[in-house]
């Protein structure tokens, strides 16, 4: 599985036709097809391209919602 750094990770923000990617716990998720990460931006809120694991605590769902999307990857330091 591809592994990726922050630095590597940050290049697939959503934006401008680029694909859509979040971590979470460790893994790096491929949300691109979500209209809800449209130009990777999450409810005005959050971005693509970052580790969001912390900020799903702050969410209104549960972490369930990651189920649907492919994971492309693992985040590493
Ligand atoms: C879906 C709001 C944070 C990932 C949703 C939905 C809402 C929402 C309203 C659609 C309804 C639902 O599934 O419950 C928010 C708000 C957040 C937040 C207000 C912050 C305060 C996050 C974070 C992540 C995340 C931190 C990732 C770590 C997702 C995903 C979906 C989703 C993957 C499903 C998208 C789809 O089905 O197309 N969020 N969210 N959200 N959220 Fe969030």
């Amino acid at each position: 599985m591809e592994e990726f750094t922050k630095e590597q990770l940050a290049k697939y923000n959503g934006q401008d036709g680029e694909k859509c990617y979040i971590a979470y716990k460790g893994k790096v998720y491929d949300v691109t097809e979500s209209m809800l990460w449209d130009e990777g931006d999450h409810q005005g809120m959050h971005e693509a391209g970052i580790d969001l694991t912390e900020e799903m605590d702050d969410s209104p769902h549960d972490d369930d919602v990651m189920e649907d999307f492919p994971v492309v990857g693992t985040l590493v330091d």
